[in-house]
């Protein structure tokens, strides 16, 4: 099928631009982040992967790697998120424990992430991410003149504004990290969810 070995082929690509992979474990663990834009899910990501070897599977990285321009189109993230899924499922096939760092504010696409997870007999950890409203638009406002130099995302105000009534409500048990305080209490709440197996 020709979708398919499309997205073989932009995983096989989106692989050869991920570094530091953790060695494998015992039982891998798949932690879906969940959080509009400038909320604070790539620091937490990166905060909880300082403490635990993870993969940090971040979308609007890989983006960039399949698209040098992106568009942030349907079609564009529909070929994006079929090339990682393919990569997550792999990844967890060889018992590499991840976070995916992305939006993913539909249920229905996080059920694709939970039943991959599921499949690969991962242990599955859902953390919405949040932040007050007006600290976001600050961060995303620093972000557009260029201050925060570590940002791999696009996402501006507007994008906010545009996304936050399509939010769907997470309907499993999961985490919530707000980053307006300290999200040290909560890495290590995930931490001893990992350690308890
Ligand atoms: N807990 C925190 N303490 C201090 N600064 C934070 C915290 N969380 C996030 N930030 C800062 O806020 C900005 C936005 O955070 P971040 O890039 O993690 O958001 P994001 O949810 O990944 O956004 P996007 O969806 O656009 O990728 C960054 O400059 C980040 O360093
Ligand atoms: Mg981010």
């Amino acid at each position: 099928m020709m979708q398919s070995t499309t997205a073989e082929a932009d995983a096989a690509k989106l692989k050869t631009a991920l570094k530091d992979i953790p060695l494998p474990v015992a039982r891998p663990v798949l932690v879906v982040i969940s959080g509009l834009p400038g909320t604070g899910k790539s620091y937490f990501s990166k905060k909880l992967a300082g403490r635990w070897p993870f993969l940090i599977v971040e979308s609007d990285a890989l983006r960039r790697v399949l698209f040098r321009l992106p568009s942030f189109s349907a079609e564009e993230s529909l070929r994006l998120f079929a090339a990682i899924h393919l990569l997550v499922k792999d990844y967890l096939a060889q018992r590499i424990s991840i976070i995916m760092d992305a939006t993913n504010l539909l249920e229905r696409h996080r059920e694709i992430l939970y039943s991959i997870a599921e499949r690969q007999g991962a242990k599955l950890i859902v953390v919405r991410v949040k932040a007050p409203e007006e600290l976001v638009r600050q961060r995303l406002e620093a972000r557009e003149q260029g201050l925060d130099r570590e940002s791999h995302s696009g996402a501006d105000w507007t994008v906010y504004e545009k996304m936050k009534p399509t939010a769907e409500r997470i309907k499993g048990w999961h985490f919530v990290a707000d980053s307006s305080g300290d999200v040290a209490p909560i890495v290590e709440k995930v931490l001893k969810e990992l350690n308890r197996r």
